[in-house]
């Protein structure tokens, strides 16, 4: 069976769609249910609940996969910057399987951004080193050689120039400072600069929402490395989710 479902829980937005994974295309329109404004896993688990309940004809009892804006390791939470604390130290993958009665795979929101793009999107088939990056509320990354993903990099929180890269170059730090897309792209140069000196990458994707205004920004980088625009856009999280849960039936041990 090839149809998983995959949900993407963001600072603003949980959205969810089946996706075939032989394709990459949603099997059903997607569905956006705005996250509760206190994002307690048990309020992010009633959501999600409702999500799997209106795609339940598509879905039957495939495996559902999840993303968080946090590293998730062997299903558990170490730390979490953008949503609620109670999410510290949480064995997420057993709590939301048992509070949601189905098996849920947990996964990094950019790890499974960074494999979408990597299997469907700007990078398909690169036989390379590609650093995925998201610019959202927060920075988020994955690396992935030849395919493989090195699983919860958290390259957001580089330390530079005495603040927490994302800090200074998220696109929600932008809006907040009111940077015209000159200004933050001096940032964002920094960032990159930094990022090629430490991994010397054959590829970056850039991701977030923010990617539709390529034009605006991306020219204006000066870097070694190639640099594209993520393609599948707001798309990613979801894909990725529904292939970390397809992986979980296959490598358990992982998640
Ligand atoms: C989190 C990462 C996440 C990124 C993007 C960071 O603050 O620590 O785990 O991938 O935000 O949401």
């Amino acid at each position: 069976m090839s149809i998983y479902l995959g949900i993407d829980v963001g600072g603003s937005g949980i959205k969810g769609a089946p996706v075939d994974l032989e394709t990459g295309q949603f099997a059903a329109d997607r569905l956006r249910i705005p996250t509760p404004s206190k994002s307690t896993p048990k309020a992010v688990a009633e959501v999600v609940g409702q999500i799997i309940e209106h795609f339940g004809d598509t879905i039957g009892d495939a495996p559902v996969g999840l993303t968080i804006p946090a590293p998730v390791v062997h299903g558990r939470v170490p730390f979490i910057a953008n949503l609620d604390k109670k999410w510290t130290g949480l064995d997420a993958d057993a709590f939301f399987t048992e509070t949601l009665g189905r098996p849920i795979t947990l996964v990094n929101d950019a790890d499974a951004a960074g494999l979408a793009e990597v299997r469907f999107g700007a990078a398909g088939g690169h036989p390379g080193l590609v650093i995925v990056t998201t610019l959202g509320t927060g920075i988020g990354s994955a690396i992935i050689h030849r395919g493989v993903l090195l699983p919860n990099t958290e390259l957001g929180h580089l330390e530079l120039d005495g603040y927490d890269a994302e800090k200074r170059a998220a696109s929600s730090i932008k809006d907040k400072e009111g940077l015209s897309y000159a200004k933050w792209a001096k940032r964002l140069q920094r960032y990159y600069s930094h990022l090629e000196m430490l991994f010397s990458p054959d590829l970056f994707v850039i991701g977030g929402g923010v990617s539709k205004d390529w034009d605006q920004f991306g020219p204006l980088l000066e870097l070694r490395t190639p640099a594209v625009p993520a393609k599948l856009r707001n798309q990613a999280g979801i894909i990725g989710a529904a292939m970390a849960a397809a992986d979980a039936q296959v490598h358990p041990e992982d998640h």
